[in-house]
């Protein structure tokens, strides 16, 4: 969370770190900061989102060539005017941007209190600045070498930027658990610097991803990159490959429908090229390179968190339908801190979007110590998950703006259905028949997504007026349809902060039930294959207490409408992939109540994309 952004070379530095700030918006909004070098720093900053920051700077004349900015998602100190970034040193010429946690700022900032320095703010990260300035001072080495000195007291995670009036032209950067990119600019000494590549991709193509315990500086047009030990590194540069238009609302009016409407193909992209329906055969390299492993694996633990955890619970499912292997999902939060039982022979799978979730790497990293082999679902290429990890899949969902995640769901699920068909495949334990129709129904569920999209709306618009005024939403799903329910849930609270809850369906008579009266609206979702009976019984037992039923139903259905208040019909496909299907409508109804409600859909209050702390 926090979104950091740093330029220096020929160019004014302003505009792109503006527009930056705008693209990194998804990790936090409640304050945004720029500080420029023009002749002296010169710092800008506020409460509030990146517009309130050029409403702020508008008709100010900022010039430099040299300059930093930050969207700041609050840990330490409330989202305030002075807690916002950057923050500079107490002699005013050291300035620093921060993303992350620096667990130990209160004893750091106790004995810096008692060497005379004076805080303005709340934060951990003006302590920070403060140390840097304490050493340089003490230790009498360079900026750079101060930095390095400071980065080894500092327990806890970031990603920064600093830089110097006294050295006009230096830029430095560093990170330890929050992510850091470097785009190498077409000119010489033109250097960006980024929590993401999304600010830097219509700048420049070259990319380079730091590592944990790297320090960056680009001072007098050279780069240089050392760790935190001081040895020095040789970047590797990347090509990026994601486009400008991929991360622009293309029209729609937020980036979350564009998300939702973009699911066809980031389903499909996330399946081509790694199958052979005609030949049964698997493409994906990690299978091949993990088959021997694979083949003696006596158990899978999946670990994750929010959206990411439902995609994994749906991956329990599977894998244990089609591999037949015992399968733990876990919130990795949680996971980390209970001594679980983990040995060399597990698998330990991790899905994020981000591939930066904190909580999911440290888990990772709990498993790596005890010798399991870690795999990465991950979206965003060169993040540290799938970087920390043996092996893993891109989910090529494409860049996910909108806070709430919908396309990264369904190609994380996607993957998934890959990944347990693959094990099961190695592991001989599915029926060469069943392959190929899984196959046959998974090339088919592009072109499905796209008719609920094009045939759902006029239902779920209907449903969304019927029900934005509502305090409490029940959503029920039974097997597969289970983390669908939790997912829709999860997606109306977040963006619309309508109170939902997720359960299994047979669950709803342990205590759910005692909520339903006419008030209360109730999602089921209800396929035809599956458990179809029983969900109708769950249904008729709803509507014997008055509850209002809005069912997700295979096309065709014609017992459920009798009942059901509201239909949302979905095209038949296996039950493995109903979740795929039965999504898009939940995601849709969240959308237009939050809409309906003036809620801020792609920012919603209090939450962030990308979550770096714990
Ligand atoms: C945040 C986001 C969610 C996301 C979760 C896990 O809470 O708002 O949309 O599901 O983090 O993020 P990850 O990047 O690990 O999937």
């Amino acid at each position: 969370m926090c979104g950091i952004v740093g330029y220096i070379g020929p160019e004014e530095a302003y505009p792109f770190l503006i527009n930056g700030l705008k693209r990194l918006e998804y990790r936090g909004y409640d304050s945004a900061g720029v500080a420029i070098l023009d002749g002296g720093l010169k710092v800008y900053k506020t409460k509030g989102k990146v517009q309130d920051l050029e409403d702020l700077t508008l008709n100010k004349d900022i010039r430099g060539n040299v300059g930093m900015g930050h969207t700041r998602w609050a840990t330490h100190g409330e989202p305030n005017d002075i807690n916002a970034h950057p923050h500079l040193s107490q002699a005013g010429d050291l300035c620093i941007i921060h993303n992350g946690i620096i667990e130990n700022y209160a004893s750091l900032k106790e004995v810096l209190s008692e060497r005379g320095h004076i805080f303005r703010s709340e934060t951990d990260t003006e302590v920070l600045v403060h140390l840097i300035e304490d050493i340089r001072a003490n230790e009498k080495v360079n900026i750079f070498e101060a930095v390095r000195l400071a980065l080894n007291e500092i327990v806890g995670a970031y990603a920064i930027v600093i830089m110097s009036s006294q050295d006009p032209d230096m830029l430095i950067g560093a990170r330890k658990g929050s992510p850091m990119v470097i785009g190498h600019g077409s000119r010489p000494g033109e250097y960006y610097l980024a929590s993401d590549a999304t600010p830097i991709v219509e700048y420049t193509r070259e990319v380079s991803y730091m590592d944990d315990g790297e320090i960056v500086q680009i001072k007098d047009g050279q780069l240089t990159i050392k760790t935190i030990e001081n040895v020095e590194k040789t970047p590797y540069i990347h090509k990026l490959e994601m486009t400008l238009d991929a991360i622009e609302k293309g029209g729609y009016d937020h980036f979350m429908l564009k998300e939702i409407y973009e699911q066809p193909k980031s389903i499909y992209d996330s399946m081509r090229g790694r199958f052979s329906r005609t030949q049964l055969t698997f493409a994906m390299q990690s299978l091949k390179e993990y088959e021997t492993k694979i083949r003696n694996l006596e158990r899978i633990i999946i670990v994750g968190c929010g959206t990411s955890w439902h995609a994994g619970l749906v991956g329990e499912y599977l894998i244990e339908e089609f591999a037949r292997l015992p399968v733990e999902v876990e919130y990795a939060s949680e996971f980390r801190y209970r001594n679980p039982i983990i040995t060399e022979d597990d698998l330990v799978i991790a899905i994020s979007q981000s591939g930066e979730t904190a909580d999911t790497l440290a888990a990772l990293e709990l498993a790596k110590e005890k010798g399991a082999t870690l795999y990465g679902v991950c979206n965003v290429v060169g993040s540290s998950i799938p970087r920390l990890t043996d092996a893993g899949a891109y989910t090529h969902a494409g860049p996910e703006i909108g806070v709430a995640s919908t396309k990264a769901f369904t190609a994380q699920v996607t993957v998934l259905t890959l990944l347990a068909l693959g094990i099961a495949n190695i592991r001989g334990k599915i029926p060469t028949a069943r392959l190929r129709q899984m196959f046959t129904e998974l090339e088919q569920i592009p072109s499905k997504v796209q008719q609920v999209l094009d045939n759902c709306s006029a239902q779920v618009l209907e449903i969304a007026e019927k029900y934005k005024h509502a305090t409490n939403f029940l959503y029920l799903g039974r097997g597969y349809n289970f983390p669908v329910a939790l997912e829709g849930a999860l997606k109306l609270k977040e963006i619309s902060y309508i109170h939902a809850e997720g359960y299994p369906a047979a669950e709803m008579k342990h205590g759910p039930i005692a909520l339903i009266d006419e008030n209360m609206p109730v999602v089921v979702i209800a396929p035809k294959r599956g458990y179809y009976d029983k969900v109708f019984s769950n249904i008729q037992e709803i509507k014997a207490r008055k509850g209002q039923v809005i069912a997700v139903i295979t096309e065709g259905d014609t017992k459920i409408p009798e009942i059901a208040d509201h239909i949302i019909e979905i095209p038949d496909t296996d039950d493995a992939l109903v979740p795929l299907l039965a999504t898009v409508p939940l995601q849709l109804l969240s959308y237009h109540i939050a809409v309906m409600r003036g809620c801020n859909v792609d920012q919603p209050r209090n939450l962030a994309k990308s979550v770096t702390v714990e």
